[in-house]
């Protein structure tokens, strides 16, 4: 019996490890998908910045942008963070702006998809607050 409850025991420590594994395993694949969604479908913009299309990685080019939706974070009552700014710039990727498209042309995106493209190409040491 005792040898039992030990099986159980170990079989329960497995599955728990097993479970444990899998959100970090979760966790990175963001990163590897916003990078995929933004080679294929934002590159053609953001590298180069055509049409004003703040560049990536570019502080120069995305401090005004962040000034703006800063204000509008503290407005809302939150707190200035990578997230935050995310959240607020997900909306305006899903309506387009001026010379971006809608979805910046990602239509198959999902909410998730366009978050970590937008995470991949906003300026690293910028986001360190
Ligand atoms: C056809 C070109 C084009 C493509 C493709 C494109 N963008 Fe843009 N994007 C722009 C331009 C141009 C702007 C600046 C618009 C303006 O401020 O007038 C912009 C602005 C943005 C901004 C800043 C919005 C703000 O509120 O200031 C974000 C975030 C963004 N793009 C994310 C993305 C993502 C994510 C993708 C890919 C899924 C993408 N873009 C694809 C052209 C593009």
């Amino acid at each position: 019996m005792q040898k039992v409850a030990l099986l159980v025991v170990l079989a329960l420590m497995a599955l728990s490890s097993f479970a444990l594994a899998n959100p970090q395993q979760l966790a990175a694949t963001p990163q590897i998908a916003g990078e995929k969604i933004y080679q294929q479908y934002c590159s053609v913009c953001h590298t180069s910045g055509i049409a004003n299309a703040p560049k990536t990685g570019s502080k120069k080019d995305w401090s005004p942008r962040f000034n703006k939706i800063d204000s509008l974070i503290t407005q809302a009552g939150g707190k200035i963070t990578e997230q935050a700014r995310i959240e607020h710039f997900l909306p305006v990727v899903e309506k387009g702006l001026n010379a971006m498209p809608p979805k910046g042309t990602c239509m198959t995106c999902s909410n998730n998809d366009l978050k970590a493209a937008i995470e991949y190409m906003l300026p690293k040491a910028e986001n360190s607050l």
